[in-house]
């Protein structure tokens, strides 16, 4: 239910605004989406590709799971804790879709793994062909991933499967990656150019369907696909697929984030600016002092200079007095 506030709680649905991650990126998010899922299938057994933090993982039993099988190479601790509270759920420390023939078929696949065309490719061919009356839900099928390939561990794949990749980041402002994009920060790399064959994961997933199976594109929160043959569940998504409005809070979202991106990266550059400006200062001032005392060193051996030769001045006057006495005294 929506909080909308009230008279006299006037802040409620900006509390909620605060209280939610600034990027929006989990599956958790889809909740309602996983509703009507279950709402028109049986959905008893579960394999999640791409858990992260498990916080999606208890959805599916909390709608009706028996058992979740929450595939992903490298469990954070979070997950190992929400896994461990939860005893339908089953962690599985292995890489899709190697694994996939190695679980029990499941009526749900939710593919949120390594977001490339031969990864996904792979993974839906495999569920298509060996779950018919399975449902896959694919996350991240619009952008970034939609056209470009990311890639958690490129090492994984056969080098025909990976196209060049950049630490840099694609971003909305302009169509070439950017350091000041939505960078992979050492977890993930991007494909160096975007489109043509065999790259991202929307690519992918229409190369992948034959046989009466369908895609519904949700286009919110990097893009959400529902691959059915399933018509009275296609039927049911019909609010949110290819919903106008959520692609153009969806093309908002992006283009503030990246925005934002861009203005973060430009103010630790101009930080960095100024901390080398302040050491060029500093290094300038010390020159400076150093100067100063050299020269007040030198000013006071200037004036000790300038005594002595006071004192031979002095004495030199003398000299020519007495000379002229003793000269006197011989006469
Ligand atoms: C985007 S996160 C998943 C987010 C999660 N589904 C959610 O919505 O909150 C991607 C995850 O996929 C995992 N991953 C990467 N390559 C994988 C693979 N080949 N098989 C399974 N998981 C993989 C990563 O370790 C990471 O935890």
């Amino acid at each position: 239910m929506n909080d909308y506030g009230t008279r006299t709680d006037p802040h409620a649905q900006a509390r909620a605004a605060r209280q939610t991650p600034l990027l929006l990126h989990s599956l958790s998010c889809f909740r309602e989406v996983f509703e009507v899922v279950y709402a028109h299938r049986p959905i008893s057994t579960v394999v999640e590709v791409g858990v992260e933090s498990g916080q999606v993982s208890g959805i599916y039993t909390e709608l009706g799971a028996r058992a979740v099988y929450c595939v992903d190479p490298a469990p954070t601790e979070s997950l190992r804790a929400a896994i461990a509270g939860n005893p339908a759920l089953h962690l599985v420390e292995e890489r899709s879709p190697d694994v996939l023939p190695h679980l029990p078929v499941a009526d749900l696949y939710v593919l949120d793994g390594d977001h490339n065309y031969a990864t996904v490719r792979a993974e839906l061919d495999w569920v298509l062909a060996n779950a018919p009356d399975a449902v896959a839900v694919l996350h991240d099928v619009l952008w970034p991933c939609s056209r470009r390939d990311q890639y958690y561990l490129p090492s994984r794949l056969r080098p025909e499967d990976r196209h060049p990749s950049s630490s840099e980041g694609p971003t909305a402002w302009h169509d070439e990656l950017t350091r000041a994009g939505f960078v992979g920060l050492g977890a993930f790399t991007c494909a160096q150019e975007a489109g043509g064959e065999r790259n991202g994961v929307l690519t992918a997933v229409e190369d992948a369907l034959t046989d009466g199976w369908q895609l519904a594109v949700i286009p919110a929160i990097f893009g959400v696909g529902v691959v059915t043959r399933d018509e009275a569940l296609l039927d049911a998504l019909r609010p949110y697929r290819d919903s106008r409005l959520l692609y153009t809070l969806e093309n908002n979202r992006i283009a503030l984030y990246t925005r934002l991106l861009q203005l973060q990266f430009d103010a630790v550059a101009h930080a960095e600016n100024a901390d080398s400006m302040a050491e060029t200062i500093a290094g300038q001032r010390r020159e400076l002092d150093r100067l100063a005392t050299e020269a007040a060193d030198l000013r006071a051996e200037a004036d000790e200079l300038h005594r002595q030769n006071e004192r031979l001045r002095a004495q030199l006057d003398e000299r020519p007095a007495s000379l002229a006495n003793r000269v006197l005294r011989r006469q």
